[in-house]
């Protein structure tokens, strides 16, 4: 079925200029960006995202990383497009991403591992919606 999900390039790999190469994937991966923007995150924002994770011991230092530079997020729309994106993304640490994943080819460490995907529609919702009204994403 068609779906939406939010991803996120993380602010290593917007510092290494890896911005088109990573949409060039979700692209050719048959994935349609029916919204984007570039944004510096506050503690605040940052922090809400991720609110699940606050009571890890990871989450003073993912919310560090995430607003330590520009990210881009955007809105990734296709057929099983969750599944998809994840499938393109590889494993969350790096060291265990498969050959050829995003993560495997632009990322070395769990902290900074390049993007961000929903990981199931229910989240997808909630994360999509956290960054975009409705009338900033545009079907096509
Ligand atoms: P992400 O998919 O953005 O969701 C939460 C992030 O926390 C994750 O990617 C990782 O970058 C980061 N993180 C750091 N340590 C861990 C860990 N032990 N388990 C899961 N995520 C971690």
């Amino acid at each position: 079925a068609t779906e939406r999900t939010l991803s996120i390039i993380k602010p290593d790999a917007v510092a290494k200029n890896a911005i088109g190469e990573i949409i060039a994937r979700f692209e050719k991966a048959g994935l349609k960006v029916v919204a984007a923007k570039m944004l510096h995150l506050s503690e605040e924002k940052a922090g809400g995202f991720y609110a699940e994770h606050k009571e890890r011991p990871f989450y003073k230092d993912l919310v560090g990383f995430m607003t330590s530079g520009p990210v881009v997020v955007q809105v990734l729309e296709g057929d099983d497009a969750i599944a998809k994106n994840r499938d393109l993304m590889g494993a969350t640490n790096p060291k265990e991403a498969a050959p050829g994943t995003i993560r495997a080819d632009f990322a070395e460490t769990i902290d900074a591992n390049a993007v961000h995907g929903s990981d199931s529609p229910a989240s997808a919702e909630r994360e999509v919606a956290y960054f975009f009204s409705a009338d900033e994403i545009c079907p096509r």
